[in-house]
């Protein structure tokens, strides 16, 4: 959601602070800003924008600091201005904090520190936090922020920094990621790797309820009633560059190119020579399996689209009957869950909130919990009793490719592990599938050497106002992910609509010229798809089909074919998203869209 940064050293901090900003600017970005510490005063920069307005601003003046906090925002509370900016300090400007999450009694903190005569400039629940640590201020800046956080309730990362104590930040962690990047002679506060891996691969990952005093040479963890804790110190393992575009345009691009390596990064360690799964964090045996009476898959977002294909593949693999649902829905849907569920939630940060708060249900109704994310040491990932990783290394673009795809390969390699513990397939079956899995990354790489068709597919409807998709079974969950896709990144409307469903009303949408993209991967279902195609086409739709390769039939029902190479019915929406990802990334640069960044989105979704 909104990106927190800290330094406090001997460099520069104003630089170091819009450096890692700019690192987290993909978390949230309406608007952005600094306070830092220069000739006894506190120095406050905030602008509604983007990261570069307060870079431009800050360039007109030296601000020579060496200590200091930023944050990019990604408005909740009162819209993106320059007011409502972090960071937020006291009414004589000497103490400052920015703040991600949610306060949800600020209202009620609001009012009293009103009563008390405390002036607020902004609509947002971060001001209550700063005037409170200034009402508990009595000479000693971490004794006010312990006593000012006992009073919040909700999810919060904070940062703060005091004029009255510049050889210290503050930082504290409840239901919202921050880690310290231990340095030499200099020490830093970031919610994201990012931020700071320029500097340090060493970190501390802080964990609910607590704090850290930070000083150049020091950092002291406690928790919140003060007492002193020890962390183990996490080494970062993935590089800088792989957080950098590295000649691409754009990340997501970059990112769509990534998936061959991310690919074969989340299988090769999971399966040997002689086709062997061994899924190093989870742990589930036979016995647990089988105990197993439902499965719960838990999402939001593109990550949800990857758990409709984990529920195709448990349920014909390992016979459980699974529900897939959003997280924002699951909780309020009465759901049933015992010690007899298993519940997988899916997160590429790890730390999505509705998400997690499913996550936390599941685990007081004493269901087993496995996570399927990429980032390691995340809330999400730490709360499960299992986890698989995927291994798809920094994923900064907001619209999610290669998280999408070692997702859903991951499923694979779950729904395996447990079908051969269950005895549920045989080895042959079994073998068949592995193969599959792992030439998964082959076949992705030719769809992505061949771009051409994609490319002319977005000329063709890069200026439509309305674009459907269609498909049948896992295809229709793929069509679902590529409308996803093209409304995300270039505001086009877009909807993906059951093939079957079409006559039930969408059909009545279709007249001459309307895009239509139609995914005909399924053998099963590949009749049934060229009718409802050739219904469409009726109506005058201009239709873009995705297929198998040597299915040419298909061309008789379609203006433009997009061939994928052959693969199991089961898995092809590992390939068949491919050209859909491409689709919306040049649809939305023909356009002129911000990429990467897409308006009114965040990459991670830290709120409820
Ligand atoms: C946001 C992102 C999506 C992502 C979703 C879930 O909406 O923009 O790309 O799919 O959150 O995020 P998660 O980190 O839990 O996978």
């Amino acid at each position: 959601m909104c990106g927190i940064v800290g330094y406090i050293g001997d460099n520069k901090a104003e630089n170091i602070l819009i450096d890692g900003l700019a690192k987290l600017e993909y978390r949230g970005y309406d608007s952005a800003g600094i306070a830092v510490l220069r000739d006894s005063k506190l120095v406050i920069r905030k602008y509604k924008g983007r990261l570069s307005v307060l870079e431009e601003k800050l360039n007109k003046e030296n601000l020579s600091s060496n200590v200091g906090i930023g944050h990019t925002r990604w408005a909740t509370h009162g819209e993106p201005s320059d007011a409502n900016s972090h960071p937020h300090a006291n009414g004589n400007d000497t103490i400052a904090v920015v703040h991600n999450g949610i306060i949800e009694n600020f209202m009620e903190l609001r009012e009293q520190l009103e009563e008390e005569g405390y002036k607020f400039k902004s609509e947002t629940d971060t001001e209550v936090i700063s005037h409170l640590i200034d009402y508990y201020y009595k000479g000693d800046i971490l004794e006010a922020v312990r006593r000012a956080i006992k009073r919040l309730e909700g999810a919060y990362a904070i940062a703060v920094t005091s004029k009255d104590e510049p050889d210290k930040l503050i930082a504290v962690r409840k239901d919202s990621p921050l880690i310290i990047g231990i340095g030499n002679n200099e020490n830093f506060i970031a919610s994201d790797i990012p931020a700071i891996l320029k500097y340090t691969r060493n970190v501390y990952i802080l964990d609910d309820g607590e704090m850290a005093v930070i000083k150049k040479n020091e950092i002291e963890l406690m928790n919140i009633e003060g007492d002193k804790i020890d962390k183990e110190v996490f080494n970062v393992t993935w590089d800088v560059e792989s957080a950098e575009k590295g000649g691409y345009d754009h990340f997501m691009i970059k990112e769509i190119y990534e998936q061959p390596k991310a690919l074969k990064e989340t299988l090769s360690p999971r399966i040997n020579d002689k086709k062997e799964i061994n899924l190093d964090g989870i742990n589930l045996t036979k016995e647990e399996i089988e105990k197993f009476s439902r499965v719960y898959i838990i999402a939001c977002g593109t990550a949800y689209h990857a758990g409709l294909l984990g529920k195709s593949l448990i349920q014909k693999y390992v016979k459980i009957p699974v529900i897939t649902d959003v997280a924002s829905e699951f909780r309020y849907s009465d759901p049933f869950i015992d010690e007899n569920t298993l519940m997988i939630v899916v997160s590429q940060s790890g730390e999505t909130a509705d998400t997690l708060a499913a996550l936390r249900l599941a685990k007081e109704n004493k269901a087993r919990v496995m996570a399927v994310t990429n980032v390691v040491g995340s809330t999400i990932s730490r709360e499960a009793d299992d986890v698989i990783y995927t291994w798809a290394g920094p994923e900064i673009a907001v619209a999610s490719t290669k998280a999408y795809t070692t997702q859903m390969l991951s499923f694979g390699l779950i729904a395996l592990d447990m079908a051969i513990k269950k005895g549920t397939l045989s080895k042959a079956e079994a073998d068949k599938v592995i193969d599959e899995l792992i030439s998964a990354s082959d076949k992705v790489k030719s769809i992505l050497e061949d771009v051409k068709l994609t490319e002319e597919a977005a000329e063709e409807i890069y200026n439509k106002e309305n674009v459907f998709f269609i498909g049948r079974g896992i295809d229709y969950d793929v069509a679902r992910e590529g409308s996803l896709k093209l409304k995300e990144i270039s505001y086009i409307h877009s909807e993906a609509i059951q093939a079957g469903e079409l006559k039930h009303g969408t059909l009545a949408l279709i007249e001459k010229g309307t895009p239509v993209i139609a995914l005909a991967t399924q053998d099963k279902l590949y009749d049934k798809m060229l009718s409802n195609m050739k219904e469409v086409k009726a109506r005058g739709a201009h239709v873009i089909a995705v297929a198998k390769k040597g299915n040419k039939e298909v061309e008789k029902s379609a203006d433009k074919v997009i061939y994928i190479p052959d693969v199991l019915d089961e898995l092809a929406s590992i390939l068949s998203v491919i050209p859909l990802q491409l689709l919306s990334y040049y649809v939305a640069v023909k356009r002129g869209c911000d990429v990467d960044k897409p308006r009114n989105l965040a990459k991670s979704v830290t709120v409820e």
